[in-house]
Order: C-alpha cells, then structure tokens, then sequence
C-alpha cells in the first residue's frame, strides 16, 4: 500500500465483495494509529471479525491456513490476508477496510508502516473524520504515541480515543490503565486535545473492544470501544462548504472545452458565475458533464466532473474556481504549520516544490519559526530555525507563481500542501494565517480605473501609433541595453512616445531592495511587468530590458500587459553563452567564473529561452543596427494606425 494508491479514495472502489452501499458523507473515516507493537493490527482484525464486516469464508479461510500451517489463529492475520488480497488485486484500490456498527458505517484508514503512515497523512491520503491511538498498557506512551498525536492536531482531527490496548499483560490493573490516562491526556492537553475517551481494552482478549468486559475490568464503568465510536460526530459535510473545483484537465471536446476536476468542497450549479484563481478571471457554467451518465444541474464536494463555460477565457491546470462571494486566498506568500520527514534539514533559503490540489510551484523558504520536537513538545526556542526531520514550525513560503489556497480551518483540503524535493516528500503542512480579501471589491477597483473619460483608443489617435510593451529578454551580455537604446532613438525619430525601462536602472531605483535569488527576479519582473503595462496604457511604447530568465513570469508580464489592452511583443536576444561570456562588457562573467559572484544567470542561475518568441534576433550574426530593422519591420505595422 503506498501513499499513491490511498490517494483520492472513493466510495466506488472497494474491495470485491467487501462492499457497503453508503455514500462517502454517511461513513466516518477513522485512522488507528500508534507504536507498531501496540497491537494495532490485531484490534482492527478483531473488530472486523466480531462486527461480520469480513467477506464470507474469509476468517475460516485463515483458520485452515493456521491449522495447515501449525499455528494459532491471530486477528492480526486478518489485516495480513486482506493486505495480501490488495497486492495481488492491483487494478482495484482497496485500501479502505470497512466496518458497520448498529448506528453507522465506519472505513478504517490503515497504514502499515511509520513512513506510510507519515506520508499518508500529510498528503491527506487519510483524511480522517477521528482517530483511535492505541497504547499498549505494558510498554506505556512511548515516543510514537505522542509524533501521532501532535500529526493528529497539525490536521485538525479533534475526535481521539484513546484505546489502552494489551491490559491482559498488565493484568487488567485499574492503576496502571489511570496512570496511562493520566500521562497521555496530559500531553494531548498541550495540544489542546481533549480525549473523547480513555478506554481498557485487550485486543487479544476482546475486553471492552466490541463486547463489554465480562468481569475483567470491573473498575471501568464506561462504553466498550465500539461504542464509544458511534458516540463520535459524524462527518461535516465538504458540501456545505465555499465551492473550490481545482482544474485538473481541459479537454477539447468537438469545439468546446471542457474543465475537468474534482470538487473538493462546496457545490457547482448551471448558471453559476465563477471566479476563477489565480487572476480573478469570471464566467459562467454552461453545462456540468459526467463521464457515461447524462448532464446534470448540479454537482457537489467529492465528485469528480467537466463544465463547460458561456464565455471564453483562458483556463488551465492549478486554477481554481469558486464563486465570487466566498473565494479562496491568491497570493505569492503563504504561512504553513510544517511537519517534516525529509532528511536534510528544511531551512531558510531552502527551495522545493510546492503541491497544493493540482497546483505545483517552485518555492523558497522565507522563514522557520517556532521549532518543536513532535514527541516531546518542548518549548520551541528563538534561535533555532532549522527544522529537523520529525520536527514541526511555522515556515513561511515565498512562490513563484501566485498560489491559490485557504486557511486549513476553512477549507481543509485547500488547506492542505505537500512539500517535493526532487521526487522525495520531504514535509506536508497545513495552511493558516491567510487574510481574506473580497474579489469584488479588487476587481471593481479595476474596472475604475479603466474607465477613465480618455480611452486608449483616444490616445492612440492623437499620438498616431499604439501603446506596446516590447519585453526584450536574454542573457547578460547578449546585446539587449544597446538594442533597447538603438530602437528607442528609431521609435523617437519616428515621432513616436517610447522610454526604455533598464534591469540596471531601475535596481538602483524602484527595485533596489531586490536581489537574484528566483523569488527576488519574479518580483523584479512583475513590478516591471506593472510599470509597463501603465506606461503602454498611457499610449508609450514601453522598451523593457531585463534578463527575465523565467519563462512564467515573462508570461505573467504578458498577461499584465494584455489585461490593459496593450500589445505585448516579445523579442529574444540571443547569443550563445559563450559570446556573452567573451563580450563580458561589465566583467561579470569572470567575477561569476571565479566564484565571486552567486548565482549568475548562465553559469550557476538558469535562463529559460522563449518557446515562442515574437522575434528572435541573433546577435551573434547582426549587427545591432541590423537587429533593430528587424525589430522594426515586425513592430511598426503592429503599433501605427493604419
Ligand atoms: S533579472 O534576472 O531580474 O531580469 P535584471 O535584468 O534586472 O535581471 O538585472 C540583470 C543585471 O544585473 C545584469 O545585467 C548584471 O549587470 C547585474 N547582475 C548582478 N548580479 C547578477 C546575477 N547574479 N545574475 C544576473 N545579473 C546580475
């Protein structure tokens, strides 16, 4: 069983003939957790034997395989035999183990090993309803028992019992099952925890599990296991939650695009007016497609759907959609509560994937605060900001790419990220601290602001040509300030409004307080990427001259620009690195090679050539005057009246 095949569980995929016909919504999840050899395995198998949630001819199956093979008879081999059963039955994820109570049914979230279970949970493969710990009463609370306990509150699973297992081996001592109790509540308290309930219990025995005890433990007064389960709250519905249908796919269907995805929460109606995160774009539903069934009217949290939309914008994977009124969080920086399992250190400055629904993003570490130990919870201190595998702390995360989300407390499966490096998991958390904004009152604000009395269409009347951002973009050295200056003296001759925007010019200004590190660029670039667009809108022909060796934020620029109504023409400069590195104008090149310079772009920083320029000029074989004629031949019918 692996972290990928407990992803995205559903009430349609059972194990054959282990089946329940409930919804997702009437089924509490639980998660049994605790140190290996306390008996887990053994307290489950039991519970699904005494409850007849086993398919038929299974327990005598395991009986003959005992006898055959000379040994006892354990419950354990139950969860062995159904796990085996999973192995062999590949194409089937039968990774929830289900069990019905007189009041309701119940799907076990079981993981074999510490690992899995680590993984599980913080992907939110086991997103779990409650949890039972389990404590064996002879070893006592041990380190493990507390790392899950701490995960169980970093998700937000408020229901725990507590099952103090194996009393048998303590000989059913109302003392030592008290003395338990009075260790592990308190530590639970500290996470402000409180146990629904502490209960005796023998998995080998069956004391208190589904049957009451028969004498055993006649000082415990209080409801067996089973009972104390169906005393839990049922699950929240995700239904009733703000609507966030992450966008997994687009489809082109005849001539129509489909959007594809889950809805994680909320529900989706024809007609509805979306918003869709990141860059706030609106449309419609048009109509909500099911595979192999008929369309509907309406779709709700879990189900997995296309809809098509009355009006054409641009949609793609990792956006989200929601409606106006409750929408998620959209920004670049996000707080998270961070458990850690990768085996170097997470510290600041430190850079992943980020993979939130079906977002992923680079991102880089800003800050780590409040450190703590998950097993003992000590008092995190100042100076450490450093987090260590099984530690969990506050970690602030600067992204790439505006990062769509919402505090775990609100939405919890949009609250909820995974931390990649390389293809290792390293750490999973949970989002908090987000401040809600109303995308009305932002996009109103922008409809203000263009409608001023004097259109660009005015604008460009008067001046003759139209407002343009021309992004030049390449590496240092490759001929792009002296480009800039020449096409601006050839614009400027023409009678034309232009001003060029310089990398090195405005880092002494507007962007002074920005560095090289990835996060610094991108922010480099969007604030440019903002100048430009202003400066096109007021009718120039704006000459940007940046390196911009990303590709996503020369694409931001370009959405920047067009949502303005401006022309967006891009140009790569190129030379091979090795001309740049031999022009050297600044001596840069050479300060980089002799290592005392990080992190420049070509030698130890990447630059992401354009896949689709507008122009390519090659200096390395014209000229700049050559170049320029060529800029200017595709550029002057692009921007003069005709
Ligand atoms: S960008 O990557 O953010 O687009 P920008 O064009 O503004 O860069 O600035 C690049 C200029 O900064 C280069 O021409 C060079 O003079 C200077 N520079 C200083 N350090 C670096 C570096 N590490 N990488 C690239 N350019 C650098």
């Amino acid at each position: 069983m692996s972290a990928s095949n407990l992803r995205g569980t559903s009430s349609s995929s059972p194990v054959s003939g282990f089946r329940f016909p409930v919804s997702d919504a009437s089924r509490l999840k639980i998660v049994f957790v605790g140190h290996v050899d306390h008996g887990k395995s053994t307290l489950i198998g039991r519970i699904l034997v005494e409850t007849n949630s086993l398919p038929e001819g299974k327990v005598e199956a395991i009986q003959k395989t005992c006898l055959a093979e000379r040994r006892p008879f354990e419950y354990a081999f139950v969860l062995d035999a159904l796990s085996e059963e999973q192995e062999q039955n590949i194409t089937i994820d039968t990774t929830q183990i289900q069990f019905r109570s007189a009041r309701r049914d119940y799907v076990i979230i079981d993981a074999p090993g510490h690992q899995e279970f680590l993984k599980n949970m913080i992907t939110g493969a086991a997103n779990a309803d409650a949890a039972v710990v389990v404590i064996a009463a002879d070893e006592g609370v041990r380190e493990q028992s507390r790392r899950h306990g701490q995960l169980l509150n970093l998700l937000g699973i408020r229901q725990v019992i507590v099952a103090v297992n194996k009393m048998d081996l303590a000989g059913f001592q109302e003392e030592r099952f008290r003395e338990i109790e009075k260790e592990y509540a308190a530590f639970l308290l500290g996470l402000r925890i409180t146990a629904r309930a502490f209960i005796p219990i023998s998995a080998n025995t069956g004391e208190n599990v589904t049957r009451d005890s028969n004498g055993a433990t006649p000082w415990f007064r209080e409801d067996n296991l089973l009972k104390a389960l169906d005393r839990l709250d049922g699950p929240g519905s995700a239904a009733d939650l703000p609507l966030r249908f992450p966008i997994q796919d687009v489809y082109r269907v005849e001539n129509r695009r489909v959007f594809a995805g889950r809805i994680e929460s909320g529900t989706l109606k024809i007609g509805d007016q979306l918003v869709f995160s990141p860059h706030n774009k609106t449309a419609r539903v048009a109509t909500i497609e099911r595979w192999g069934t008929a369309p509907t009217e309406l779709a709700r949290a879990g189900e997995s759907i296309g809809i098509t939309l009355s009006d054409h914008i641009f949609i793609e994977r990792g956006h989200v959609a929601s409606h106006e009124t409750d929408a998620p969080v959209e920004s670049n920086r996000v707080h998270a509560r961070v458990f850690w399992i990768g085996r170097e250190p997470l510290r600041a400055g430190a850079r992943y994937r980020l993979k939130l629904v079906t977002q992923e993003v680079e991102c880089q570490v800003v800050s780590v605060t409040n450190v703590i130990d998950a097993a003992t919870l000590d008092a995190p201190t100042a100076e450490n900001t450093e987090l260590k595998t099984n530690e969990v702390a506050d970690v602030t995360f600067q992204t790439r790419a505006p990062l769509v989300f919402d505090n775990h407390d609100r939405v919890p499966n949009l609250g909820r990220l995974v931390l990649v490096d390389g293809r290792n998991l390293v750490g999973g958390g949970i989002v908090s601290g987000a401040v809600y904004m109303s995308r009305k009152q932002i996009k109103s604000e922008n409809i203000f602001w263009t409608e001023s009395e004097i259109t660009a269409a005015r604008r460009t009347a008067r001046n003759g040509h139209r407002g343009a951002v021309v992004w030049l973009t390449g590496l240092s050295g490759a001929g792009k300030s002296t480009i800039a200056r020449a096409l601006e003296n050839e614009l400027f001759q023409r009678a034309m409004n232009t001003y060029v925007l310089d990398g090195d010019n405005l880092r002494h200004g507007l962007n002074s307080n920005l560095g090289f590190a990835p996060e610094d660029r991108a922010e480099n670039i969007r604030r440019v990427s903002e100048v430009a667009k202003l400066m096109a809108d007021a009718g120039t022909v704006v000459i940007t001259s940046f390196i911009s060796p990303y590709r996503i934020d020369r694409r931001l620029a370009r959405e920047i620009a067009l949502q303005a109504g401006a022309e967006f023409v891009e140009i790569f400069v190129n030379a091979p690195l090795a001309v740049c590195e031999e022009r050297d104008p600044k001596g840069l090149y050479q300060k980089a090679r002799a290592g005392q310079l990080k992190g420049f772009t070509g030698i130890d920083a990447p630059y992401e050539p354009p896949e689709d320029p507008d122009i390519v000029v090659q200096t390395d074989e014209l000229t700049a005057a050559e170049s320029v004629d060529r800029i200017l031949s595709h550029l002057l019918p692009r921007l003069r009246l005709k």
